[in-house]
């Protein structure tokens, strides 16, 4: 069942398409987030490769519907996995991540991207064996829309799995980002709270009559410089809590003082340690 308590301006800020225009419409930023992930993520296999391990001994998948796709990282894991037969398809609303994700897919036969909405899935019932939505609900303005339209294209027997952010993910970046917004006084917009889908509220989201299980692991970044951990809050961090243009016009600002206090957390602790917590929720189609 959805969250009916939730507040329209949070919907508004995470599912507002200029946000996710900016954020997803090229593809750099969540680029940079991957790279930062690969090169200073910390405690954590990949979440792709061990959500595919663990799920693929559940059922025997031949065909994958990735929603939300991005630019294809769960593509990846599949053909490692599950290996080069399996048929993938994926879907984003976003023609540069399409684009991107084609680029991906180049010389992969068994692999197709489709540019669509997460709430309207251009296919019939039952269509795929496997369903994932993955770091990308917390986007979407109907969130139990979208998870009812993923189990209505899951054949009975397939497996549904969602991943996403634990509530207190980046904590030590986001009061960074919380420190450097007050030294330059900047406007806050009210409404900001918790992520809409996260690893703590996301479970009354789903359709009733499934067993929805979930797995959740900690993980982080280890910064030993001060410079990727400024890419990487420069990624989009920096918009936290602020309106679009207020977050625009002070980001060189913010993005500075936030490289400062890294590199003086850097000086004094060795590194700057930022703890993440991720996981996904899944289930069996019954
Ligand atoms: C954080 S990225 C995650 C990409 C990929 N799943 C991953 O985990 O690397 C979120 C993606 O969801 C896409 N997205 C957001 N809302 C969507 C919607 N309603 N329908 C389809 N895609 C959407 C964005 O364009 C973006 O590519």
């Amino acid at each position: 069942m959805a969250d009916h308590t939730e507040r329209p301006e949070h919907i508004e800020r995470f599912a507002d398409p200029v946000f996710l225009q900016t954020a997803y419409g090229i593809v750099d930023p969540l680029q940079v987030r991957i790279v930062t992930h690969q090169r200073y993520g910390m405690g954590q296999e990949d979440i792709f490769r061990s959500l595919t391990r663990q799920l693929a001994a559940v059922a025997s998948p031949t065909s994958v519907l990735d929603v939300g796709a991005g630019i294809g990282t769960w593509h990846a894991a599949i053909r490692e996995v599950l290996g080069p037969q399996v048929q993938y398809t994926g879907l984003d609303q976003s023609p540069g991540m399409v684009a991107a994700l084609d680029e991906r897919l180049a010389g992969d036969a068994a692999a197709t991207s489709r540019l669509g909405d997460a709430q309207h899935l251009p296919w019939d019932d039952a269509a795929f064996d496997w369903v994932g939505l993955h770091f990308m609900l917390y986007h979407v303005p109907n969130i139990a829309g979208a998870l009812a339209e993923a189990d209505r294209v899951l054949k009975p027997g397939g497996i549904l799995s969602a991943a996403t952010n634990g509530p207190l993910q980046y904590r030590e970046l986001m009061e960074l980002h919380r420190e450097a917004v007050a030294a330059l006084h900047l406007p806050t917009i009210p409404g900001g709270g918790p992520l809409r889908f996260s690893l703590s509220n996301g479970r009354h989201f789903f359709p009733s009559g499934r067993m929805v299980q979930s797995e959740s692991h900690a993980g982080g970044f280890r910064f030993p410089a001060a410079e990727p951990a400024a890419a990487y809050y420069d990624s989009g961090f920096y918009r936290e809590g602020l309106e679009p243009e207020v977050a625009r016009a002070n980001k060189a600002a913010l993005v500075d003082l936030v490289r400062h206090r890294v590199a003086d957390a850097i000086a004094r602790d060795g590194a700057f340690t930022v703890i993440s917590e991720s996981g996904y929720f899944w289930y069996q189609k019954p």
